[in-house]
């Protein structure tokens, strides 16, 4: 038994002025483990990744632990070290306009020259296949790309490094049902295969219900229900019913 969780949160909240949009959440994911976020737009899922590996600054009185570690208010110079564990998936991709497909890719690689140009483009043309895309992507910058092209190359830069966290904020938006089925396979063989214990956010049921060992819906700032993953569509959960069902009449919208 391992004696701490990979990623553990408490009391994770989150203010932007008087709008409360995370509120006292706590949970944990243990090493391997795939962990889903389900919950409508605008409930504060992006800011909770953002929370995490500190891109947004969460409110006093929360506390972020990866390998048992408090990183809830390290400086970003001491960040390094956890920085190098994460690979994320931002929602909108957030690729470099001025670099190719494959700069893109290996760019904190070359950054830190832990590569050459060779084994980029090597390494970069391997993610690239497991995506369903092949060479001639390489060499393309993101203007040149479609939009479901842009999250998987965006996808393949998270994954590069064979990192030990993943987050993956909406990978399969705007993919077809077949992508969307092989980025599902592929996120749950990060876990299932590499032992990268991943977060991800989906609205995508087919999806969540793929890859969920365990999952939550997040409503009001909070989490209104967390269990298994394969009780997805069998919660006995009122939220999760009209969730998953996308009815529009239900405890949600009430
Ligand atoms: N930097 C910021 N400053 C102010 N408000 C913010 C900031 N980032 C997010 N918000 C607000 O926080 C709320 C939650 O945003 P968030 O991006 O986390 O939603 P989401 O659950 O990811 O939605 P979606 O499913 O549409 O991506 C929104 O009301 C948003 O306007
Ligand atoms: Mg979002």
């Amino acid at each position: 038994m391992s004696m701490h969780a990979k990623i553990t949160a408490k009391n994770l909240s989150k203010s932007f002025g008087t709008k409360k949009v995370l509120d006292n959440i706590s949970f944990s994911v243990e090493k391997g483990e795939s962990f889903v976020i389900m919950g409508g737009s605008g409930t504060g899922k992006s800011v909770l990744i953002k929370s995490i590996i500190g891109l947004i600054k969460p409110d006093m009185g929360s506390t972020v632990l990866i390998d048992g570690h408090d990183i809830t208010y390290l400086p970003i110079d001491k960040r390094g070290e956890l920085i190098n564990k994460c690979g994320v998936l931002f929602q909108g991709g957030a690729l470099f306009d001025s670099l190719r497909v494959w700069e893109n890719i290996c760019f904190t690689m070359l950054q830190q020259s832990r590569i050459d140009k060779k084994q980029a483009r090597d390494l970069a043309l391997k993610k690239l296949q497991l995506i369903g895309l092949d060479e001639l992507a390489l060499d393309l910058y993101p203007a040149e790309l479609s939009g479901g092209m842009v999250k998987r190359v965006a996808l393949a830069r998270a994954i590069a490094g064979d990192p030990e966290i993943i987050f993956f904020d909406e990978p399969t938006a705007g993919l077809d049902p077949i992508m969307s089925g092989v980025i599902s396979e592929l996120i749950k063989s990060c876990s299932k295969q590499l032992g990268a214990t991943t977060i991800t956010i989906t609205h995508d049921m087919n999806c969540a219900s793929r890859i969920a060992d365990k999952a939550a819906l997040i409503h009001k700032g909070n989490f209104i229900w967390y269990g298994e993953g394969s009780k997805i569509s069998d919660s006995g959960n009122e939220f999760v019913e009209q969730f998953v069902h996308g009815k529009p009449e239900g405890p949600i919208t009430n």
